[in-house]
C-alpha cells in the first residue's frame, strides 16, 4: 500500500487566492486595507525568514504590511509598550509577535498585552479560552491549517479517533479542542506518554507535533490511517548535507497510511496561509462586517 499525499502546497495557495479575492470588497466597504503587524525581536535566523514570508504573503494577498524588527536588547516594557500601540492603532487588524522571544522577555506578559481582536496567532488567554469553551475566537494557525485539511481529506470527522502528538499552547492543545469540536475522541499524547505505539495504533487521525525527527514509524499506524506531520526538523545526511524531515518516518509511514502530509509541503505551507485568513476575520470583524463566505 502506498499513502495518498495531501498536498498542502497547493490547498494553501488556494486559501491565498481566496483571501485575495475577498480583499477588495472589504477595502471597499471600509476605504482600506486590511493591516497585518509582525513584531520581531533579535535575530534569530529561522524567525527573520518565517517574518520575511509573512511579510511577503501579506503584501501578496493586497493587505497592508507593517514590520517591527527590534534588537535582542529590547525591555520587555519598551515590548509591551509597542504591542499596546499596535493595539490602539486603527489600521492594524492583526498582531504577530514571532516567537522564540529572547529569554529576558516573558513571553507571557508580551501575549497579554496582545489586543484579543487583533490576536491572529490565537494565542492570548481570551482567545484560547473560547477554543475551550466552544466559542467563536481566532484560532492558531497551524492546527487549523491541519484541520482544514483533515475535512478536506476526510469530509465528516465524528467519531474518529484522533491522537495528537505534542501538547504545546500552539499546536497540540489547540489542535485537540478543534478536534473535539468536530467530535472526534480525542487523546493527547506527548514526549513522557508511556506506550505510544499502541496508542497510536488505535488512531484513525494522528497529528505528529512532538518535535521529534521521525520518531513516529509505519509499524506504528493503524492500516489506512491518515497522518498529519507538523514537525519540521533538520537533519544531518552524511557528506555534509541536511534535510528537513517531519516527526514521522515519512518513507514507512507511506506503506501503511491511508493519507498523509509530506514535509516539507505539507503543513508548513498553511500556517502562512492561515495567518492571511485570520487577518481577514479579524478585520471584517473589527469593521463590524460578516466575515467573508468559505473561509
Ligand atoms: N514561532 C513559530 N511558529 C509561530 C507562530 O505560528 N506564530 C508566532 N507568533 N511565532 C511562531
Amino acid at each position: 500500500m502506498s499513502a495518498e499525499i495531501i498536498d498542502g502546497k497547493t490547498f494553501a495557495e488556494r486559501l491565498r487566492r481566496r483571501v485575495g479575492e475577498a480583499v477588495p470588497a472589504f477595502a471597499s466597504a471600509t476605504g482600506r486595507k486590511p493591516g497585518l503587524a509582525v513584531v520581531l525581536v533579535g535575530e534569530d535566523p529561522a524567525s527573520q525568514v518565517y517574518v520575511r514570508s509573512k511579510g511577503k504573503a501579506t503584501v501578496e494577498a493586497g493587505m497592508e504590511s507593517v514590520e517591527h524588527r527590534l534588537p535582542a536588547a529590547t525591555t520587555q516594557d519598551a515590548l509591551i509598550a509597542l504591542v499596546r500601540q499596535l493595539g490602539e492603532d486603527e489600521s492594524v487588524d492583526g498582531i504577530l509577535v514571532q516567537l522564540p522571544l529572547p529569554p529576558s522577555i516573558d513571553e507571557k506578559a508580551v501575549i497579554a498585552a496582545i489586543d484579543p481582536a487583533k490576536d491572529v496567532d490565537g494565542f492570548t488567554v481570551a482567545n484560547a479560552g473560547r477554543l475551550a469553551v466552544g466559542d467563536e475566537g481566532l484560532v492558531p494557525c497551524t492546527p487549523l491549517g491541519c484541520l482544514m485539511l483533515l475535512k478536506d481529506q476526510l469530509g465528516d470527522l465524528t467519531g474518529l479517533h484522533a491522537v495528537v502528538v505534542g501538547r504545546s499552547n500552539i499546536v497540540g492543545k489547540p489542535m485537540a479542542q478543534l478536534l473535539l469540536k468536530e467530535n472526534c475522541t480525542v487523546t493527547i499524547a506527548h514526549s513522557r506518554t508511556r506506550g505510544l505505539p499502541a496508542l497510536v495504533a488505535q488512531a484513525d487521525v494522528v497529528v505528529a507535533a512532538v518535535g521529534r525527527p521521525q520518531m513516529i514509524r509505519g509499524d506504528w499506524l493503524k492500516p489506512g490511517s491518515t497522518v498529519i506531520d507538523i514537525g519540521i526538523n533538520r537533519i544531518q545526511i552524511g557528506g555534509g548535507n541536511s534535510k528537513l524531515v517531519g516527526d514521522v518516518d515519512f518513507d514507512t509511514a507511506c506503506e501503511v497510511a491511508g493519507a498523509i502530509t509530506p514535509v516539507p509541503g505539507g503543513v508548513g505551507p498553511m500556517t502562512i496561509a492561515v495567518l492571511l485568513r485570520n487577518t481577514l476575520v479579524a478585520a471584517h470583524a473589527r469593521a463590524g462586517l460578516a466575515a467573508p463566505e468559505g473561509l
